[in-house]
């Protein structure tokens, strides 16, 4: 059985930023999807859907899934939105889902811009993407985190189901 910390949870949902504090926590290491792709193929994922387009993302995040499933053991991974649509994180080790409402997505890339965030249109496909996909993060998930509580907070609940 594969035994990394896999965080799953829609576009601003603090993915990355939970993992690396949780990885410092724990004193191992983040591993996160995007980051890469991106570094690997020296292209920003926003620019790799113009040029190549969706589908072919899809298939390289289900490649680098069964990579991570080979390969890494005792690591945190902070994924991408998308993944658990095309994949059973489940293979990958103990799926933790950041659970957080629409409104406080729609806040936070509000914030943040859309610019770098390719699967976003308008406010209105985000929601029907949003809850086209909640569900299946909390079926696929070990454990459910509510992502609008202080950072500190999330690391130390995931941190003490994680020990308990
Ligand atoms: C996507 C989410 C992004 C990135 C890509 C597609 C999605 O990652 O993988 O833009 O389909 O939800 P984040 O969830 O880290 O923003």
């Amino acid at each position: 059985m594969c035994n990394n910390i896999v965080l799953i949870g829609f576009m601003g949902s603090g993915k990355t930023t939970i993992g690396r504090m949780l990885a410092n926590k724990l004193n191992n290491f983040l591993i996160d999807t995007d980051d890469i792709i991106e570094l690997n193929y020296d292209i920003k994922i926003s620019d790799f859907f113009q040029k190549f387009g969706e589908i072919k993302f899809r298939e390289l995040e289900i490649s680098l899934c069964k990579w991570i499933k080979t390969n890494i053991k005792n690591s945190v991974i902070s994924t991408g939105g998308g993944m658990p649509i095309i994949y059973n994180m489940r293979d990958m080790g103990n799926v933790i889902y950041l659970d957080i409402t629409f409104e406080e997505i729609q806040k936070r890339i509000i914030n943040d811009g859309i610019q770098n965030r390719p699967m976003i249109k308008d406010f209105k496909q985000l929601h029907s993407l949003y809850n086209e996909r909640i569900q299946i993060y909390k079926n696929m998930a070990h454990y459910i985190v509510n992502a609008s509580d202080s950072k500190n907070n999330i690391v130390d609940k995931i941190y003490n189901y994680l020990k308990g």
